[in-house]
């Protein structure tokens, strides 16, 4: 089975996005799935058309979290969106059999409108067919199944409809229609129980040191009810508790915390300490690859470029397929 997911670059990565996002295409790639995973920066644009001053290193810096992540260049296709220009072309063939009403009825399309209106710059109109690059980026590669967090699983309908529609169309069977392959890791809170979100400034990026990671741990906010150790708190309304369950607490562990909060037999700084040891546990092997990374200059631009070939080739075959399937002279 064919896997494809791409991210949007959006500077130094937090662990929200390493225990949502990567450890899943990780493990589905050492599972033996196909996967071709992307820097999907043409998307960055859509809300940030003005921005572009630090893209192109943002897109290297999100590929050089996926290998320090553990995404293997031997074993996935690791690539940027924008090398390849047939997304473009494709994306312009779907977009005729894509309707402007049905993109408008994209729930992530009227949330956004609405979280923003009144700003002129996303009234854009690759903002509105943004999921028709999405099923382009998708569909070029014959993905059929796309690991992807909630808010992206009305792109990946639409991705299925706009297979449908072309192989229906054209009659053939030139496209698969793409499962998506949900996430089950919740979305891990900030600092302060609020959104993960680099405007609240309460993340932690990836590349912290031990010392950082405990700057940001120790005073994190608990369960308001646990003023003293011998007051019985609630770790389900408690954001360390949520960090507790992304980063391989053991089962014994998870049972001490739980107990011990809600018998208020231990006490808060206890309980993050174990987090603590947790964390750079998980975070260790991440770091020693970026040191490995790192000492080899030029490795990220050789993966990328070598990425971008293996991809380059299958978009390329599919177009043929596509151009094919159209009558189109070329
Ligand atoms: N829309 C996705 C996001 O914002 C990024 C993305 C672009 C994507 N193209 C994709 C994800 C194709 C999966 C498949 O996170
Ligand atoms: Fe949260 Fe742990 Fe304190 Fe319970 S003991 S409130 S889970 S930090």
């Amino acid at each position: 089975m064919r896997i494809v997911s791409g991210s949007r670059p959006t500077g130094k990565l937090h662990i929200g996005h390493y225990v949502g996002i990567l450890e899943n295409w990780v493990r589905l790639q050492n599972e033996g799935f196909e996967t071709f995973y992307f820097v999907a920066d043409w998307h960055a644009l859509t809300t940030g058309y003005d921005e572009t001053q630090n893209l192109a290193e943002y897109s290297k810096e999100l590929i050089r979290m996926f290998m320090a992540a553990g995404l293997d260049p031997e074993k996935s296709v690791l690539f940027v969106q924008s090398a390849i220009k047939e997304h473009a072309e494709l994306q312009l063939l779907f977009s005729m059999l894509t309707s402007v009403s049905r993109l408008e009825r994209v729930p992530t399309y009227k949330e956004q409108k609405q979280q923003m209106e009144g700003n002129q710059s996303l009234a854009n109109a690759g903002f509105l067919t943004y999921p028709v690059l999405q099923a382009a980026d998708i569909l070029i590669y014959k993905g059929e199944a796309v690991p992807v967090g909630e808010d992206q699983l009305s792109h990946v309908e639409l991705t299925r409809e706009v297979a449908r529609k072309f192989n229906y169309t054209y009659n053939c069977e030139v496209f698969p229609e793409p499962e998506s392959k949900l996430s089950h890791t919740p979305k891990l809170p900030g600092t302060d129980g609020r959104k993960m979100s680099k405007s609240y400034g309460n993340i932690i990026n990836i590349e912290s040191t031990p010392e950082e990671l405990k700057k940001a741990i120790m005073p994190m906010i608990t369960d308001p009810a646990r003023k003293r150790k011998s007051d019985p708190g609630n770790p389900e309304i408690c954001p360390v508790w949520s960090y507790h369950k992304a980063f391989r607490i053991t089962e014994e562990d998870k049972k001490w915390v739980f107990n011990g909060c809600t018998k208020a037999e231990i006490g808060c700084v206890q309980c993050k300490k174990l987090l603590l040891q947790n964390m750079e546990k998980t975070l260790t092997p991440v770091w020693e690859n970026l040191v490995e990374i790192d000492a080899r200059e030029g490795y990220v631009d050789d993966v990328i470029y070598s990425g971008n070939k293996r991809a380059r080739e299958i978009a390329k075959s599919t177009m043929h397929e596509v151009r094919n399937a159209m009558n189109l002279l070329f």
